[in-house]
């Protein structure tokens, strides 16, 4: 009776500390974009598309997929990109490397945002649901949902490639 006692308390005592740590979780993942955009989770794992390095305002960026966008970028099938691939981009800051100042390596992070493919709920924006969230507090970006127009406007230019910049870079195939 004793130790039923005690596993009843320690199954309370347990659940109870999960039903915390959940809420918890909930509280700190970031607010969504004015757009109903969330973070995409686990975007930190995620693998390499491209790399890119901006010499008008100094930044070296990471262009990584999820799941889908990877498997429709190691096939070639980027034009157009199939729904549920996510496109994500990280950007730091230039700094120098300090035994190697010829190095130029991330410093200071600036923003992660995205790119979401839905042809059917992002149909204004060219099928791609654009977001940002700033530096390591993870804010979200723009006033209202109209901020998406700023990031649209700036990919027309590459409309006849499905509304993205990068090109998937080569990597040598696994033996
Ligand atoms: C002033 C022009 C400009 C604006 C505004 C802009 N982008 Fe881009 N974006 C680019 C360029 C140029 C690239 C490719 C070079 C690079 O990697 O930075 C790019 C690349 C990207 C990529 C990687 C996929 C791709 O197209 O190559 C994502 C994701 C992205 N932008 C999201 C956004 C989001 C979200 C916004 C708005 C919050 C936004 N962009 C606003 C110019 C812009």
């Amino acid at each position: 009776m004793k130790h039923l006692k005690f596993a009843l308390m320690l199954t309370v005592a347990v659940s109870s500390s999960v039903v915390l740590w959940v809420a918890h979780a909930e509280d700190t993942k970031p607010a969504p974009a004015p757009n109903g955009i969330t973070l995409p989770s686990g975007y930190q794992d995620w693998r390499l598309i491209a790399v890119s390095h901006r010499t008008d305002n100094e930044s070296l960026r990471a262009i990584l997929g999820n799941d889908i966008a990877i498997a429709a970028a190691r096939e070639g099938k980027t034009n157009p990109w199939p729904d549920g691939s996510i496109l994500g981009k990280l950007v730091w800051k230039d700094g120098t490397h300090e035994t190697w100042p010829a190095a130029t390596v991330p410093d200071k992070f600036v923003h992660a945002e995205f790119m979401v493919k839905d042809a059917t709920r992002f149909a204004d924006t060219g099928g791609w649901g654009f977001a940002r969230w700033l530096g390591n507090e993870q804010t979200p970006y723009g006033e209202d949902a109209n901020f998406v127009q700023e990031c649209f406007g700036c990919h027309v230019p590459v409309k006849d490639n499905d509304y993205v910049f990068t090109k998937p870079v080569m990597i040598p195939p696994a033996p």
